[in-house]
């Protein structure tokens, strides 16, 4: 069990909390995704990354083209409640959701008043309950009437966010304080034009370049200015992916390298966007080795990604973020654990992380753990497994995992301290 000293440094507000996103929990979206998963799921079954090194047991569900395709996903459009009930049990204080675009603005130039009530009701019982929401306006899923006219790289697509934005802060900014425009630009840029491994399946120099540094920052900066027009209060900003690039042996070159990766991937965009935060959302996962001879995983445990389990390196991330002076506020960080051997560990040693980090002169204010629910792993599909919880994908029965309670003592710890002082 965690320490006191560490619990002690954490501010009396902290916020404590799990992070999901719609088309990964709700079920049955119709979105660029939808028919892109289907086309697809045999060739990606088929075909798994060279670096993943898993077990018998989880090779068989990544070779399942039935588990590529995200259907009824949680069925947390319809078993919202439920999650709402675990969330208590688990002894959270936030929670960070995303509204699904498509399911708003299924139509070009309509707006669903039916989509939005259910996202009212789903706030308005996250307050009664004594949670925080934190909304994302966009986890990566587009309607499929912008994706016709070119997605992301459409002409269009800022134009068209921004009236998705205005709509949804007018219809719900009144019970939300914490907003995230986007979440990470630099994932979806990279995935879609340059890996291409998410739909459309580009690769593209330019189209990367453009999406991520263009694009997406424009899309930022209109959606930011929307929500604080609206209340200038509110708190804004992205869900940033931040790597922990490390040169893999000590070369100069080596050096330079890791420099490059980590000022495309961690810094360009912080520099375009900070004038327009009000604090930094960091999503962190890994910690990689790179050099002229690419990324390598180095020494020590890896996850069922096959990447370094070093969830301690969080801290080295926060501290590299100094110079923005800005409130920080851990919006996912989590692992693919099949096992749930190691999630206790992560969080635990996350937890340390922040504590370090704020004892360093940090102002790290909250966590969200990702994720609440084993859920649909985009490209992936189901098998990779993230949640506290774990879902039966038959009848989406949801169990509290041995890691779920784990992190609920931590909090219950944390209380029980704050009353005490
Ligand atoms: C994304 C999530 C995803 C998680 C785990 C993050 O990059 O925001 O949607 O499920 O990573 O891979």
């Amino acid at each position: 069990m965690i320490k006191d000293i560490y619990l002690e440094r954490l501010p009396k507000d902290f916020m404590w909390g799990v992070a999901t996103a719609s088309h990964q929990i709700e079920g049955n979206t119709l979105n660029n995704w939808t028919q892109w998963e289907k086309d697809t799921a045999n060739e990606r079954a088929k075909k798994l990354p060279s670096w993943y090194k898993l077990p018998k047991a989880l090779e068989q569900l990544a070779h399942n083209p039935e588990l590529r395709v995200s259907g009824k996903a949680c069925g947390s459009l319809e078993l919202w409640k439920k999650d709402i009930e675990i969330m208590k049990e688990l002894n959270l204080n936030s929670y960070r959701f995303s509204i699904e675009w498509s399911r708003v603005m299924p139509r070009k130039d309509f707006f669903d008043k039916e989509a939005v009530d259910y996202y009212r009701s789903l706030i308005k019982e996250l307050k009664k309950n004594g949670i925080e929401p934190m909304v994302t306006c966009w986890h990566w899923t587009i309607p499929v009437w912008l994706a016709e006219e070119g997605g992301i790289l459409s002409k269009n697509f800022v134009k068209q966010f921004s009236k998705y934005v205005q709509y949804i802060v007018e219809n719900l900014a009144e019970d939300v304080k914490y907003w995230i425009t986007i979440n990470e630009p630099d994932a979806v840029s990279t995935m879609s034009y340059l890996l291409g491994t998410f739909p459309p399946q580009e690769r593209s120099l330019i189209k990367y370049f453009k999406s991520h540094f263009v694009v997406m920052v424009n899309a930022h900066r209109k959606a930011y200015e929307i929500i604080k027009s609206n209340d200038k209060d509110s708190y804004v900003s992205i869900a940033k992916n931040f790597i922990l690039f490390k040169p893999s042996k000590s070369s100069f070159v080596n050096k330079i390298v890791s420099g490059i990766a980590d000022f495309f991937h961690n810094t360009l965009m912080m520099n375009r966007i900070s004038k327009y935060l009000d604090y930094i959302g960091v999503n962190y996962y890994f910690d990689w080795e790179i050099g002229v001879h690419g990324i390598s995983v180095g020494k020590g445990k890896l996850t069922d990604f096959g990447f370094p389990m070093k969830p301690y390196s969080m801290k080295r991330v926060l501290k590299n973020l100094k110079k923005y002076k800005l409130p920080i506020i851990i919006t996912e960080s989590g692992v693919p654990d099949y096992q749930d051997k190691y999630r206790s560990f992560w969080i635990e040693e996350n937890i340390k992380a922040i504590a370090d980090a704020i004892k360093s002169g940090m102002d790290v204010r909250g966590y969200m753990h990702w994720s609440l629910l084993d859920n649909f792993e985009w490209a992936e599909g189901y098998w990779p497994e993230f949640g506290l919880v774990d879902v039966n994908w038959k009848t989406l029965e949801r169990k509290i995992k041995s890691s779920g309670y784990s992190y609920a003592n931590i909090i219950n710890a944390f209380n029980k301290f704050v009353k005490k002082n």
